[in-house]
């Protein structure tokens, strides 16, 4: 397994900023290095990757794969900018053949489907550099990090979020979010799983990344856990979950949204953090 002292994992965008010359907006990207290995895993809403990327000191040509966690503009926005930055003439891409799926989200106030997929056609991707590695399953990136695949949705409390939709031959179906997927790295600290939004539930994905990585110990957890929206009852049983499962460090982003980041923090003190663009990560982590 890897040692965790060759890891630094750098949030290049993210809803919030650490960091004075680097900027915020809705999405995430994350940048990890580890070891000889470098990976990017999502791209935000615009082109604000490569601009953070510059502002961090982070060569993205240095990734030797992009990760997308799933479909949603926020996680692939910044895709035909990452495209059109790095040097290389192809970029190997690492995702479910449903992130080209017609992903919307209903409003129910004003009674409204927005689109909220991709914003680009994978033609236009394919013509910039893109190699699509399109596939179900996990994805061994090196011997100890994996993207996930598809996560199994193994309790019962955590569902997909009712207003995510797909088009369908004209019609809105629920959108079983089947691209869902997160970054697992296997340390000698124990588990750093990176979550993109976590739409499947992120008690799954990290029951899941236990099982698939052979490893119980969840040294941290990252990224987005979409538990802003989520129900009263489903946050307190992921706080019941997580302090169960003993995760050392818990480090939100993103869709979890301020009040439940306020309560996690709350409830997990002395192992929380907040993890906003320009946060940079090194092992074994220390409170800053
Ligand atoms: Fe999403
Ligand atoms: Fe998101």
């Amino acid at each position: 397994m890897i040692s965790a002292e060759t890891i630094r994992i750098t949030t290049i965008v993210e809803n919030s900023t650490a960091a004075g010359n680097v900027q915020a907006e809705w999405g995430i990207s994350v940048f990890i290095e580890a070891g000889e290995s470098c990976f990017l895993l999502d791209t935000g809403t615009t082109d604000m990757v490569v601009r953070n990327a510059d502002r961090l000191g982070l060569d993205l040509d240095k990734a030797e794969a992009l990760i997308l966690s799933h479909g949603h503009y926020d996680h692939t926005g910044g895709l035909e900018a990452v495209l059109q930055r790095i040097r290389r003439s192809e970029l190997r891409i690492v995702a479910h053949p449903d992130v080209f799926s017609r992903k919307y989200s209903y409003r129910k106030e004003k009674d409204v489907h927005r689109y909220a997929g991709i914003p680009f056609c994978r033609d236009r991707l394919e013509s910039l550099g893109a190699h699509f590695e399109l596939g179900t399953g996990p994805v061994w990136l090196t011997g100890d990090i994996a993207a996930s695949g598809e996560e199994p949705m193994t309790t019962d409390f955590e569902a997909v979020a009712e207003n995510l939709r797909l088009k369908q031959d004209g019609k809105f179906v629920q959108d079983p979010m089947a691209d869902d997927q997160s970054l697992y790295i296997r340390t000698d600290l124990g588990l750093v799983i990176i979550l993109g939004c976590a739409h499947r539930g992120m008690i799954n994905i990290i029951r899941h990344a236990r099982k698939l990585m052979d490893t119980e110990r969840v040294y941290m957890v990252i990224g987005g856990t979409h538990l802003g929206p989520a129900s009263k009852r489903q946050v307190d049983m992921t706080v019941e979950a997580l302090r169960e499962m003993d995760v050392a460090w818990l480090g939100v982003s993103h869709c979890t949204g301020l009040p439940v980041a306020a309560r996690l923090a709350r409830e997990f003190e002395g192992r929380f953090f907040f993890n906003s663009a320009g946060t940079v990560l090194r092992f074994p982590y220390t409170e800053h």
